[in-house]
Order: C-alpha cells, then sequence, then structure tokens
C-alpha cells in the first residue's frame, strides 16, 4: 500500500494546484458575461481529481496501520486524527466542491456560475488545506512534505 500513500500524499499539491487555478479562473471571468468550455473543464478536472483521491483515502482507510479503532483512540492525537478528522473533514470539502459545481452548472446565469464556483471551491480549499497533516500544522503526526 505504500505506493498508494505516495499517490495519495503526492496528490495533495496537483489537488491544491488545480483548486487554486479553478478559483483565480472564476474570478477573472466573473464580469465577463460567460461562462465558457474552458471554465467548465477547469472545473470540472478539479472535481475529478478529488474524487480520485476520495476514493484512494478510502482504500486508505480500510487498509491503514494509522487508522485503528481501539480503546482510547480519540485520546490518542495521531489516531483522532486518521481515524476521525482526516477523513470527515475532507468528506465535507468534497462534498461542498462537488455541490457547488452542481448547483453552478445548473445555473443559467454566467456571473452567477462563477460566483457559486468561488464560493465553494474557496470553503472547499479552506477545510482541505486545514486538513492535510502538513508538518508545521501537525508535526507530531511525523508525515513528511511528499
Ligand atoms: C482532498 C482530499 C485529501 C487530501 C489532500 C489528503 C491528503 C493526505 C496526506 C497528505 C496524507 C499523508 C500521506 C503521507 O503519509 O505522506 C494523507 C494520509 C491519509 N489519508 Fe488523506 N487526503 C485526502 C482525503 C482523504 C480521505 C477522503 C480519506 C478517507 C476516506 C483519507 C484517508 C487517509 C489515510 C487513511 C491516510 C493515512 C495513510 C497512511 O499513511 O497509512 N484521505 N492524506
Amino acid at each position: 500500500m505504500d505506493v498508494l500513500v505516495r499517490a495519495h500524499s503526492g496528490l495533495r499539491y496537483v489537488i491544491l494546484a488545480l483548486l487554486l487555478v479553478a478559483i483565480f479562473n472564476a474570478i477573472a471571468n466573473l464580469k465577463s458575461g460567460k461562462y465558457e468550455k474552458k471554465d467548465k473543464m477547469i472545473n470540472l478536472f478539479t472535481m475529478i481529481f478529488l474524487h480520485i483521491q476520495l476514493l484512494i483515502g478510502l482504500v486508505l482507510y480500510f487498509t491503514s496501520d494509522k487508522v485503528q479503532f481501539v480503546e482510547g483512540m480519540m485520546a490518542d492525537a495521531s489516531l483522532r486524527f486518521f481515524d476521525v478528522e482526516h477523513i470527515s473533514l475532507m468528506i465535507l470539502g468534497i462534498l461542498l466542491i462537488t455541490l457547488g459545481r452542481k448547483k453552478a452548472e445548473k445555473n443559467p446565469l454566467p456571473e452567477m456560475k462563477h460566483k457559486l464556483i468561488l464560493r465553494y471551491y474557496v470553503l472547499g480549499l479552506i477545510l482541505i488545506f486545514i486538513a492535510i497533516p502538513w508538518p508545521f500544522t501537525h508535526p507530531n503526526l511525523g508525515v513528511g512534505w511528499f
């Protein structure tokens, strides 16, 4: 499963970069009066990568040693993080982005489409960013940069 952990770890950067591109694209085109194929593709690809990450995460959740359901797990910062915190914040973030994109696709007004993407993708990005076990936010988990 080490290859999956490496893929899951590296994909964080692809996801963060795609989210930033989608967010800046929404800002740049907010007043353009148009929602083009390129906008649709950027927002779709971002969501697809998030769903790939979700699938890898689910496999890891059922196979990783870092996820263990034992007595006192909530008092152990590392077990609590991987058993509960990481999965719930990530799923919430991915859900918001998926929902926001659906709403944007359904809305007939180009400006509203960009606004919805902006709102939901920024919220999702914040949740995902804080749920990543960064060496500077979770130094005790012993997770590196890659
Ligand atoms: C955008 C979503 C996600 C991002 C950016 C992300 C990022 C990460 C990162 C950076 C690690 C540390 C990897 C390492 O040890 O180098 C990790 C570990 C882990 N993630 Fe995620 N994750 C996401 C979603 C999820 C989801 C939804 C789940 C569960 C369903 C999940 C389950 C896990 C598990 C179990 C580990 C520990 C793996 C191990 O080291 O054995 N992740 N994640």
